[in-house]
């Protein structure tokens, strides 16, 4: 079997299975993943960067269905989580509570209590205020607790992404900053109501290059190696997520760049190394599927309207991504620069913007590639659109994995008060 999205006798197929079949069967806009393709990019990062010295927590983040979160955790991953929601999503897919590490800036003492509660292995801080919330309620929580306490660092160092999702910086709201790790770190450890976990770092994410993860690592290590000269445990190195994917041309990131990167910054240093990887693991592994509405030329392009937009992919309009975008059966004819966009009332609803493209015809299906990660989960019911259906090729069977919403489940969301009746 030919894993992942591979265009067999002038059709794209996932694992083998016609895409076009799949659309026929289940409609548009559709996203497709492949288990496959999930498996072996995992079984890539693992041996190139884990290499035996670390674990994969998945960011759950970038893609939080339930049947892919299992898939994951059946393949030994634990999961990076950043609400209570994501925190009850990973325990029902089946990650051990213990391989559950909880990120992110604000955290609710709701949040907070449930994580207690259900043991998970680690929380990981981002402020003095923060630190002192989780020793409060732990401590309140009158019995011991097998999570810990670590503590994100802030190593202000820059990336060459999207600002929106660059975290690395000093002038962003991540992390704590470097000075002020140490003290932060031994108030954890002298509380004698919570274990320190260890320290955690997370610049960004869609980082091509490894040169800013080498740099925020030695940053990390300095404050580690200092902490354990005076004489405390610091467990746990949590690198962060972040390695990019190729978007234009897919052409699968340098997993072994960032491995060797690894290797040159810890060597065989007594640490267990944590890896919070999402887009790596899922983004290749998904396509969206659109098929054209209407064909409208205009002044030097044309537009290719199709029934999936904005709303059920984000990432063009937001962070002016770009996607690779290709007729899913092999389409004759000069290629013409083609905006693909969507039926949403936004000139900002596109999926694609001056993509060379044969003529595309009302009825062609579109496949929206290295959408696996960050699509359906942002995805939103903006105009009342129900939510594009999630597909999983597995083992040779399209399995759907999520429910198809309806405008009637839209609908009955609202409430109108007796004064409006
Ligand atoms: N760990 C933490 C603490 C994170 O905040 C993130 C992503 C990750 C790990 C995973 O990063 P990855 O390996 O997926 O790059 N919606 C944006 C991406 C936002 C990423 C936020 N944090 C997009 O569509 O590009």
């Amino acid at each position: 079997m030919i894993i992942g999205f591979h265009r067999i006798d002038g059709q794209i197929c996932c694992d083998g299975i016609a895409l076009e079949a799949i659309a026929a069967e289940f409609g548009s806009p559709l996203y497709v993943y492949s288990a496959a393709a999930i498996e072996a990019a995992y079984s890539r990062f693992d041996r190139a960067v884990c290499n035996g010295r670390g674990v994969v927590h998945f960011a759950v983040k970038s893609n939080s269905n339930l049947a892919i979160l299992r898939l994951l955790a059946r393949l030994g991953a634990g999961a990076d989580i950043v609400s209570g929601g994501e925190m009850q999503r990973a325990l029902k897919a089946g990650f051990a509570p213990e391989k559950i590490i909880f990120s992110g800036v604000g955290k609710t003492d709701q949040e907070i209590e449930a994580a207690l509660e259900a043991g998970i292995g680690q929380i990981n801080a981002e402020s003095l205020s923060e630190v002192e919330r989780v020793l409060a309620l732990a401590r309140n929580m009158g019995r011991s607790t097998p999570c810990r306490l670590g503590l994100r660092i802030n190593p202000d160092v820059a990336t060459d992404t999207h600002a929106k999702i660059s975290t690395g910086k000093s002038d962003t709201k991540f992390g704590v900053p470097a000075a002020e790790a140490a003290d932060l770190y031994r108030l954890i450890a002298t509380s004698g109501v919570i274990e320190p976990a260890g320290l955690a770092v997370h610049i960004g994410s869609q980082i091509m290059d490894e040169a800013p993860f080498e740099a925020a690592w030695i940053a990390l290590l300095d404050i580690a190696e200092g902490l354990r000269e005076d004489g405390f445990d610091v467990p746990m190195l949590d690198l962060g997520g972040g390695l990019g994917i190729d978007y234009r041309d897919g052409t699968p990131a340098d997993a072994d760049a960032l491995g060797a990167a690894v290797t040159r910054v810890f060597g065989n240093r007594p640490y267990r190394l944590g890896f919070e990887p999402g887009r790596y693991l899922l983004a290749e592994a998904g396509v969206l599927l659109t098929r054209v509405l209407h064909s409208k030329p205009a002044t030097e392009k044309t537009f290719a309207i199709v029934d999936g937009a904005m709303n059920d992919l984000i990432r063009p309009t937001l962070y002016e991504a770009w996607h690779r975008i290709e007729p899913v059966s092999d389409t004759a004819g000069a290629v013409q620069p083609t905006d693909i966009v969507g039926p949403v009332c936004e000139t900002g609803d596109y999926l694609g913007l001056g993509h060379s493209l044969p003529p595309l015809q009302r009825g062609d299906l579109l496949a929206v590639r290295s959408a696996g990660a960050y699509g359906a989960v942002m995805r939103s019911n903006y105009n009342t659109r129900p939510f594009a259906a999630e597909i999983l090729i597995i083992n040779g069977e399209a399995r759907p994995i999520s429910v198809q919403q309806t405008v009637a489940d839209l609908l009955a969301q609202d409430r109108i008060p007796p004064e409006l009746q």
